[in-house]
């Protein structure tokens, strides 16, 4: 069947560098001389039939801003058959052949079950600040929530020094501890709370300890949303309890990290992402997101990453432990 009309659409968390992605594929396709549709508010927007025609100048200006152009949602309704029978014939009433989704392992479970059940042809871009994709190296967001993180703990490193105090700093990442990581090597973190490992409150304590015995003066431990021990507040109490001498805050970063003109990794990733979704619709390509690995693009299919979870690198907390002390 020859791909004429291509619909897109954002779902999910919005993650910075979604706009970039947006962008790439509307240009892309009229490029390519076919009519592309925006759909507003991800699924929902898809099952009510929202959608807008595109072109080349219903982009400008957006390679810049964070947030999505398109909006996101995190869709109920799209859970159900139902709803995807609904978004389906939307589709087909308006001769949309091909429908690119950006987003996380939400929207690519949707997409996968929207192929199979109705022979849609999807593709999907990684868009999120949480980095948890199998099939690639990095999902459009999380460099500049990245950099948002490091940012934000610098500036409370200040403050931290100012007062000889300990914060505690939770960051998101939902049940992934990448961006805990990163930002806390990049912070000179005393400690580290993943969700991946099992961390224990011994663990913090024998860092505080350590941290005391070095004669450190100011801490930083980040804390990632999804850890297995307990927010930061829980964690706080019980450091007081054993160490009442000590003087912690706690800060949790929130949504500030999904926010903000995308970093220039994240533009560039999102380009080079958009344009392959677009030539690999083109080409025949179905049920798959792409991703780059070492630099290269690549396809994964939508099954095989739903059922596999991108891994944190183990190496950067015995880094983050040596570096620490
Ligand atoms: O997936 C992105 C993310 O920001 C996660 O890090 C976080 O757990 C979640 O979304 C928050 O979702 P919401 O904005 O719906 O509260």
């Amino acid at each position: 069947m020859m791909l004429n009309n291509i619909a897109v659409l954002t779902s999910g968390g919005d993650a910075p560098g979604m706009n970039a992605a947006i962008r790439a594929v509307v240009r892309t396709a009229v490029f390519y001389k076919k009519k592309v549709f925006g759909i507003q508010r991800g699924y929902d927007g898809l099952i009510q039939g929202d959608f807008k025609a595109m072109n080349a100048r219903s982009v400008k200006g957006i390679l810049s801003r964070g947030g999505t152009i398109l909006k996101s949602a995190r869709s109920q309704a799209f859970r159900t058959k139902k709803g995807r029978e609904a978004a389906a014939n939307n589709l087909k009433k308006n001769n949309i052949n091909g429908l690119i989704v950006i987003g996380g392992d939400g929207t690519f479970t949707g997409a996968h079950l929207l192929h199979k059940e109705f022979g849609l042809p999807v593709i999907g871009i990684p868009g999120t600040i949480d980095n948890d994709l199998y099939g690639t190296d990095n999902t459009v967001g999380y460099d500049t929530a990245n950099n948002t993180v490091v940012k934000c703990i610098d500036k409370i490193r200040d403050t931290a020094n100012s007062h000889n105090r300990l914060f505690i700093v939770e960051v998101m990442g939902r049940d992934s501890g990448f961006i805990a990581l990163s930002a806390g090597i990049a912070t000179g973190a005393l400690d580290i709370v993943l969700p991946e490992t099992s961390s224990n409150l011994d663990k913090i304590f024998d860092s505080v300890q350590k941290g005391a015995e070095n004669k450190k003066t100011s801490n930083i431990i980040v804390v990632a949303e999804g850890n297995k021990i307990g927010t930061p507040f829980e964690i706080s109490q019980k450091l007081l309890t054993k160490y009442p001498h000590l003087d912690i805050k706690v800060t949790v970063l929130g949504h500030v990290q999904r926010g903000g003109s995308p970093s220039t990794l994240d533009r560039v990733n999102a380009s080079i992402m958009g344009v392959a979704a677009v030539e690999n619709l083109i080409n025949g390509k179905s049920d798959v997101m792409i991703g780059i690995i070492n630099n290269k693009v690549k396809c994964t299919s939508l099954e095989r990453l739903i059922n596999n979870n991108a891994s944190i690198d183990f190496e950067l907390e015995r880094i983050s432990k040596i570096l620490s002390t």
